[in-house]
């Protein structure tokens, strides 16, 4: 499963590239709003620091300005992929932008439906929210398997990209369930390297090799 960070801070992206683990990144109004940074030239900026995908998303609702927002965005740099609303105007517009070669990311999903339709209107990514699921007591992890059932019985090519994630377990459910990306927050993304035994452990071992004396360079 590819990993990719979910927001627009530049500092938290920064850290997360240098594990070498991360494949990709998200955004969306909000965390642009909560950057404080200009749209164009915070996406840019993201999209120098790595050659893998970066979704921006458009604002508008209208379908006719959603597709000339997406090319906007799609010139910014050569690895944008164009966040759309999953609506019938955002779907509308990703079939535009999909015949252009453009890249697209349907945000927003919250059936299995919504994500056949995205898939049929040649989406590159689906991403289904399973946090904002869960919030409301429904399961959002069973809508991963759903559309992954869905997905793999008709051949679809749309990736999967866990959005909403506001845990360890949810990325590791992801990851079993059959996503094919997840969307971390940072917060979340360092919190999974880490394990009190692992640090209890290492701590032994130092401890232990140090009393020995040795030297191994
Ligand atoms: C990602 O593409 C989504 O915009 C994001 O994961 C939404 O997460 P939230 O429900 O925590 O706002």
């Amino acid at each position: 499963m590819k990993i990719f960070i979910d927001t627009a801070d530049t500092a938290e992206l920064e850290a997360a590239f240098a594990t070498g683990l991360v494949d990709g990144v998200t955004t969306n109004p909000s965390l642009i709003a909560k950057s404080g940074r200009d749209f164009k030239e915070v996406t840019k900026e993201i999209c120098s620091m790595t050659d893998g995908p970066v979704s921006a998303e458009v604002a508008s609702t209208d379908y006719k300005i959603m597709v000339k927002e997406g090319r906007v965005l799609a010139d910014l740099a050569s690895n944008v992929v164009v966040k759309l609303p999953l609506t019938v105007d955002g779907l509308k517009a990703c079939q535009d932008l999909t015949e252009d070669g453009i890249n697209t990311n349907v945000t927003l999903c919250f059936t299995a439906n919504q994500a056949w339709l995205a898939a049929k209107a040649g989406a590159t990514y689906i991403s289904p929210f399973i946090g904002r699921l869960d919030d409301l007591g429904m399961d959002g992890m069973e809508l991963i398997g759903d559309i992954r059932a869905l997905y793999d019985a008709h051949g679809y090519e749309t990736e999967i990209l866990a959005a909403s994630i506001r845990s360890t377990a949810h990325v590791q459910d992801a990851a079993i369930t059959g996503a094919d990306v997840a969307t971390i927050p940072p917060k979340v993304f360092n919190q999974l390297f880490g394990h009190p035994l692992t640090e209890k452990g290492l701590d032994a071992f130092v401890k232990d090799w140090a009393s020995t004396g040795q030297s191994i360079l």
